[in-house]
């Protein structure tokens, strides 16, 4: 066996993000680039989550965000979303206990009903086994919309009778998926795409917005790292200005 030592990286002098939020995106462009069906990339990506959930515990970052399926993802071709809910089902069968022992804490952002039972029951039971990990939240947005979000929110609120003083923009916070979390501090975008595409749009409105043109299954640990010190060199001034 060839020992397969990681490159590594001074992260010293960079403030490392707390909050990480990703579009996974250019998965089947990198299976057409190696003539290959888009499964193929998805379970290319699928792999490579693993090596950026680990990458995100060695360099500290503390919360992960990943686009794993939008509501509008359920207008591509039968075969292709009946192919990720394969991968999902897999992950939360098999990689959740590698997830598990890594110390990562799993949440789901989005609507389950309307998901197949099984594949609710499997993320229900992946969400009670890691409930109690604190060294790296992951969230998978999975039939997540952010307008949905939002709208779910609002009805939210008025059920609980809420009147229109009440609110505000911590209380508004508090009633997404996202409730008690930071808001993210850079969202990449992989495979070049320049949108937001409805992810986290209330959360990421001060977000550090980083498109990178890697395909999601190219974009390793270096890539993360490339994707910090980018971070580093923006000034965040949150609509004030530097003195
Ligand atoms: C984008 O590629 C990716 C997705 C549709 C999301 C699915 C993500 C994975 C399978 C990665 C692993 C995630 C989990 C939760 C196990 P695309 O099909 O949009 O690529 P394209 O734009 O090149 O066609």
């Amino acid at each position: 066996m060839i020992a397969h030592r990681q490159q590594s990286f001074d992260l010293t002098p960079y403030t490392i993000p707390t909050h990480v939020a990703i579009i996974m995106d250019g998965n089947g462009r990198w299976a057409r680039q190696r003539g290959l069906p888009r499964q193929a990339g998805h379970r290319a990506g699928a792999e490579n989550l693993r090596r950026i959930v680990s990458a995100c515990v060695e360099f500290g970052v503390k919360i992960l965000t990943i686009y794993a399926f939008s509501t509008e993802n359920w207008g591509r071709p039968e075969s292709e979303v009946r192919g990720l809910m394969k991968i999902f089902a897999r992950v939360l069968d098999q990689e959740i206990h590698d997830l598990h022992a890594q110390g990562v804490c799993l949440h789901h952002l989005g609507d389950l009903t309307g998901i197949d039972p099984s594949l609710q029951a499997k993320v229900r039971r992946a969400l009670e086994m890691t409930k109690e990990n604190d060294r790296l939240i992951l969230n998978v947005a999975f039939n997540y919309g952010g307008r949905a979000e939002i709208l779910h929110a609002v009805r939210q609120m008025l059920a609980d009778g809420l009147a229109p003083e009440d609110l505000t923009e911590g209380l508004f916070s508090s009633y997404l998926f996202t409730a008690g979390l930071p808001d993210p501090d850079i969202v990449v975008r992989t495979s070049g795409e320049l949108r937001i595409s409805n992810f986290l749009i209330w959360q990421a409105a001060y977000a550090e917005y980083y498109p990178t043109p890697a395909f999601w299954p190219d974009f390793d640990r270096e890539e993360l790292y490339k994707a910090i010190v980018a971070y580093n060199q923006r000034e965040r001034r949150f609509g004030m200005v530097t003195e």
